[in-house]
């Protein structure tokens, strides 16, 4: 009677974690859904750029009193704004997406480095210490034109 009482217990434990596995795994979708909404905030269709608030004219827009925000907007086989231009010891977030095929930006000799894809809006926030002119490449191959696909970044004092 006794070790019937534990089996039931013990059933009815198991059911309790199986019951827990299924609630987790669908309100862990539902967490899921919110991420992704945050992440529609980082994609824009390419065919909409030119509608877009960010990406509709390509900027550096200061947004605080040493913050700047830059949009950057990648296609064959340029980038822009060129050159993009901030100052020194400040935060700059990066905001950066292609208009038509995958191209890379990077920010010669610093570890500032990303795809620009498509659809998708790359976020990076830097902060540059040392004034200077430095070069952007594409590095990733987007057609006849690749090697020529450059900008430059300058970081005033
Ligand atoms: Cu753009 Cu390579």
């Amino acid at each position: 009677m006794r070790i019937h009482t534990y089996e039931k217990l013990w059933l009815a434990g198991s059911f309790v974690l199986i019951v827990g596995f299924i609630v987790t795994i669908t309100y862990g979708s539902v967490g899921l859904g919110i991420t992704m909404i945050d992440d529609e905030a980082n994609t824009v269709t390419p065919d909409e750029i030119g509608s877009d608030d960010r990406f509709s004219d390509p900027r550096v827009e200061q947004v605080g009193e040493d913050e700047y925000e830059v949009y950057v907007v990648a296609m064959t086989f340029i980038f822009q704004p060129d050159p993009i231009e901030v100052p020194a010891s400040s935060e700059v977030t990066f905001y950066v997406t292609s208009r038509d095929v995958i191209h890379g930006f990077e920010v010669a000799g610093t570890n500032i480095n990303s795809m620009a894809i498509p659809g998708q809006v790359a976020e990076l926030t830097v902060e540059f210490d040392e004034p200077g002119t430095y070069g952007i490449v594409c590095n990733e191959y987007c057609g006849p034109q690749h090697h020529t696909m450059e900008g430059s970044l300058v970081v005033t004092p």
